[in-house]
């Protein structure tokens, strides 16, 4: 039922408006004087206002003024009620907003017509109020639909990448995790060199494609536990080409950028590398700063044919490397980038890679307990978790069971 608010200071006039207005099937409230009809409409927001013009305190111009200046209540209809016919009160309420005038003496007809059509346009103005509202929330619900929509899939190709990298690796690498770290060193030199964040964070998803390539090259090759011949050294050069031919033409950043350093990382800054000899500038810079990173971290890792070097005997080689086989600012910007380097090293060292839980079932059967290792950073691998965490009474002493056992256990 709508709600009209009538605020006169003469009763004899509200209650013939009420007795005009509630069998026409509208509720009426009344008010006395200004003050109480502003703090009825802000309680309780009516849909229509008749304001008497001539109010003792706040008078009738002083409230629509107030009506009309708030955000939440100016949309109601204000009828200004005048006694007299006083023409420049008119304007002014006109000037305030008021949206309609009766005089008094009412005209019962006049009345009733302009009330109904007031509140029409009332109900008209709040349907549209609540469609907007609805439009906006619906909107917002969508856009967040959207967003999260574009996450996934840019999680899910972000992550299909990798996989496809990994395998690429995992013929030839232990663990895979040589690309984790490569493409973490690669963005770290790329924010030291100053190069904004769309550039480094292409740089973290374009650079485990550099070795993608290796798909193509048979096992014989790839696998070969001793040195290569010449013409096997060139036909595993091949990679660098393989690679971009398979990422060629990329609708992505990243893939494209993928394809740029599949191609170009095993070029040199003094012009002896492959697959084109390009020399400084000509190598495209994420080409130069992903052969710094995959060099790095090839010496400080454990091959099939070499120990790893040692931090110190790697930075040394790359630092030898400035303006030989390096860009010089791109070596300055890896030791700038030290400490971090350091620490993506350590987070993701090969050993740690075997032993997550997600990947590793190590340990042994001993009785009937499958004794499980964990891995301690200090001390190693050591027995633990579901097994017996007390030394076992073995033949021969007490002790550990032998931690090399479990070698044969790790699966991952
Ligand atoms: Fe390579
Ligand atoms: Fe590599």
């Amino acid at each position: 039922m709508p709600v009209i608010l009538v605020a006169d200071d003469e009763k004899r006039y509200l209650d013939l408006l009420r007795k005009l207005l509630e069998p026409l099937g509208y509720e009426v409230v009344t008010a006395e004087d200004g003050l109480d009809a502003w703090r009825r409409v802000r309680e309780n927001p009516p849909d229509l206002i008749l304001l008497d013009l001539a109010m003792p305190g706040l008078d009738g111009l002083e409230v629509l003024r107030r009506v009309k200046a708030d955000a939440v209540v100016k949309h109601i209809p204000v009828v200004m009620v005048t006694g007299m016919d006083d023409s420049r009160t008119r304007v002014e309420a006109l000037e305030e907003g008021a949206d309609d005038f009766l005089s008094k003496p009412f005209d019962y007809a006049e009345l009733r017509a302009r009330v109904r059509s007031l509140l029409k346009v009332k109900a008209y103005h709040d349907h549209l109020r609540r469609y907007n509202l609805r439009l906006e929330k619906t909107v917002e619900e969508r856009t967040r639909e959207l967003r999260e929509a574009l996450e996934h899939l840019k999680a899910v190709s972000e992550e299909t990448i990798l996989r496809l990298c990994r395998a690429a690796e995992y013929r030839d690498e232990e663990t895979g995790m040589h690309i984790w770290r490569m493409s973490r060193y690669s963005a770290a030199v790329a924010e030291a060199m100053g190069l904004g964040s769309d550039f480094v964070e292409s740089m973290l998803h374009a650079a485990p494609m550099h070795d993608i390539g290796k798909i193509g090259i048979p096992d014989h090759i790839l696998l070969k536990p001793g040195r290569l011949t010449d013409h096997e050294r060139e036909i595993m050069k091949k990679h660098t080409l393989i690679g971009a031919r398979i990422l060629e033409g990329g609708r992505t950043a990243y893939v494209r950028m993928g394809e740029v350093i599949a191609l170009t990382h095993h070029e040199k800054w003094n012009g002896t590398g492959y697959p084109r000899g390009l020399k400084g500038n000509e190598i495209p810079l994420e080409g130069r700063i992903v052969a710094v990173a995959d060099v790095f971290d090839a010496l400080t890792s454990r091959r099939p044919y070499k120990e790893p070097y040692s931090l110190e005997k790697s930075l040394e080689v790359i630092g030898r490397e400035r303006g030989g086989h390096f860009d010089p600012e791109v070596v300055d910007a890896f030791f700038r980038a030290l400490d971090r380097i350091r620490s993506i090293r350590e987070e993701f060292d090969d050993r740690r890679a075997q032993l997550m839980p997600s990947q590793v079932s190590a340990g042994f059967q001993w009785g009937d307990a499958f004794i499980p290792y964990w891995e301690d950073a200090a001390a190693g691998l050591q027995p633990g978790g579901k097994g017996p965490t007390q030394p076992l009474e073995m033949a021969g002493g007490t002790q550990w069971p032998n931690p090399s056992l479990s070698l044969l256990c790790v699966s991952y």
